[in-house]
């Protein structure tokens, strides 16, 4: 009995130092609107919304995990504060700190999980994790007064990026040294459905639908060889692309090699291809294409990702060593 009482009251003490600490005794309130606690999403950036009460904040620290990102100056007279970061594969802890003259005003930490196809390792998301998608009514309801989020057939191509009903929450979603030709022209609407009654803003599924009107050509002469690659059959293009941008060449994920070592591991040491004297394969990367000058050779210099008429996917013939490799070695 005796140490139940002693329990509560420390519990009640606790509690009270807690609120204390986090200022929301007197302090006006300081919430993340999204993202939601213990969701997850599909890309590898997010967007930070704070809701707080006038002139409350003039800084934000954010955490994720054990990095510390450089404090962010909250503009004055506002109640809202919107920025986007970006996320590792896997748990992110995302610890938000409010700071007012460089007191805390309060913390709030949000676990968000990137889930991703083509990381073999993060492909689920923990079973108490819900999808996070935004773009709902009661979500949105509270960021019209500065937002445009009722968008038009006017707005498929926008004379500017500016004009784009997307430009003011997605600037940085094209942030990439090749941008993808439709995106750049933030013609955002030519694959993200404006239809009511779905998911808005969804996009044709499987998604090789979405690319099929302006890569169809190429679509159906892949489907016309002899073999298709797993996820190109499947018709699974963003698993390997960023249909918005990329830093390397060909819109991929990541620079082609790595791309492919996600699902077929221990091949980059090219002992696939030849295991010469002490067993040194063949180059897969830091070396330069033969084909295309600037490029640097990857696995996609010898396989073609999507299909081919050759087995193993190999963009040459390869009845015999001599017909393969006198593509690339002339002697
Ligand atoms: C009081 C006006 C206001 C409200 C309400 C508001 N925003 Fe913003 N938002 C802005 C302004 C202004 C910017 C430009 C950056 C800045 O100065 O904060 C912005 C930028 C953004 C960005 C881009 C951040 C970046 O770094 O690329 C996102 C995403 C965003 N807002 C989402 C939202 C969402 C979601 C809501 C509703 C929960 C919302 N905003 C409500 C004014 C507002
Ligand atoms: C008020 C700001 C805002 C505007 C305007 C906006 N978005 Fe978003 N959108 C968000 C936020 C916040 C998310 C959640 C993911 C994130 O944080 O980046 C999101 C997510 C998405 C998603 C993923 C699915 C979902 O619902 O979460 C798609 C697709 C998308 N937006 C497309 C668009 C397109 C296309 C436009 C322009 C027609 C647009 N958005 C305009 C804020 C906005
Ligand atoms: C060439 C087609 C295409 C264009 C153009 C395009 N998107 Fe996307 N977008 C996609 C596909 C495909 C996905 C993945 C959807 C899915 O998995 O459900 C996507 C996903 C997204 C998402 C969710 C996060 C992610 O990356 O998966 C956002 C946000 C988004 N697009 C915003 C935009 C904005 C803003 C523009 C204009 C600058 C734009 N998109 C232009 C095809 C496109
Ligand atoms: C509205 C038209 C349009 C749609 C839809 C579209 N693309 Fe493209 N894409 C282009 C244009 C234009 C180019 C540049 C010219 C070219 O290479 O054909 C391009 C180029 C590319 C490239 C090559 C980039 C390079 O640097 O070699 C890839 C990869 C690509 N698109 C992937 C996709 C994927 C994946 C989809 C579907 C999610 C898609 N595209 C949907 C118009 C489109
Ligand atoms: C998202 C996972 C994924 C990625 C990324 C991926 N592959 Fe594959 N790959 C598969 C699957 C699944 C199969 C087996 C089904 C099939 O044969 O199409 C396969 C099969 C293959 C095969 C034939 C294997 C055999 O025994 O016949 C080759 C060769 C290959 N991939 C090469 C590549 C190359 C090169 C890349 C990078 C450009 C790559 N893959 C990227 C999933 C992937
Ligand atoms: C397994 C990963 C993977 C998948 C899945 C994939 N691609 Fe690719 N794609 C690549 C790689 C790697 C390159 C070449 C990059 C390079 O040259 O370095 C490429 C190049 C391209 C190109 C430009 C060169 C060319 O061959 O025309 C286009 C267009 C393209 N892909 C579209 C698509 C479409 C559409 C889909 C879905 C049907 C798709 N890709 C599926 C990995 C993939
Ligand atoms: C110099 C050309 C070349 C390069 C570069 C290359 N491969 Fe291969 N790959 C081949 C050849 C040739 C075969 C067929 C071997 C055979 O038939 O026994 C093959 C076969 C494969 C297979 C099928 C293996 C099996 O057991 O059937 C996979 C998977 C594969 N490669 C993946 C990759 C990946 C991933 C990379 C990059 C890390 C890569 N390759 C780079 C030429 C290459
Ligand atoms: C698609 C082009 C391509 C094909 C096909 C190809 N190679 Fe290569 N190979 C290269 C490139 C690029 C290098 C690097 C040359 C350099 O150092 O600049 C290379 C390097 C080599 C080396 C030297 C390795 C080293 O570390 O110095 C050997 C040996 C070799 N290749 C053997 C083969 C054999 C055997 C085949 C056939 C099974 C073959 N290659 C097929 C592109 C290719």
């Amino acid at each position: 009995m005796i140490i139940m009482k002693k329990g509560t009251v420390t519990g009640l003490l606790f509690t009270m130092v807690l609120t204390l600490i986090s200022g929301s005794a007197w302090a006006a309130s300081f919430d993340v609107a999204f993202p939601p606690h213990m969701t997850y999403i599909e890309q590898d950036t997010v967007a930070i919304v704070l809701k707080f009460d006038k002139d409350t904040l003039d800084n934000v620290k954010i955490k994720l995990d054990n990095f510390e990102y450089p404090d962010i100056a909250v503009p004055s007279g506002r109640e809202n504060f919107c920025f986007a970061i970006n996320l590792k594969p896997g748990m992110n802890t995302i610890s938000v700190t409010g700071l007012k003259n460089k007191n805390t005003i309060g913390t709030k930490d949000i676990e968000l999980f990137f889930r991703s196809d083509l990381r073999v390792e993060f492909k689920k998301a923990p079973k108490e994790f819900k999808r996070y998608l935004y773009h709902k009514d009661e979500n949105e309801a509270g960021c019209k007064k500065c937002h445009n989020l009722e968008p038009t057939l006017n707005d498929l191509n926008p004379a500017k990026p500016e004009n784009s009903p997307c430009y003011s929450c997605h600037k940085s979603k094209v942030d990439f040294k090749n941008v993808h030709v439709p995106a750049e022209a933030w013609k955002c609407l030519d694959c993200h459905g404006l239809k009511k009654g779905e998911q808005k803003y969804a996009v044709t599924k499987p998604i090789v639908k979405t690319c099929y009107p302006c890569h169809g050509i190429k679509v159906s002469e892949w489907q016309g060889q002899k073999m298709m690659h797993g996820p190109t059959a499947v018709g699974m293009c963003n698993v390997c692309h960023d249909p918005h941008g990329s830093d390397w060449p060909g819109l991929t994920r990541m620079f082609a090699t790595d791309l492919c070592l996600n699902c077929h591991q221990g091949f980059d040491t090219g002992k696939h291809v030849i295991a010469g004297f002490f067993g040194k394969g063949h180059p897969t990367r830091g070396v330069p294409d033969p084909f295309v000058k600037e490029k640097e050779f990857s696995c996609a210099g010898c396989h073609n990702p999507h299909g081919s008429y050759s087995n193993k996917f190999l963009k040459f013939e390869n009845t015999s060593v001599s017909t393969f490799c006198i593509n690339c070695h002339k002697k």
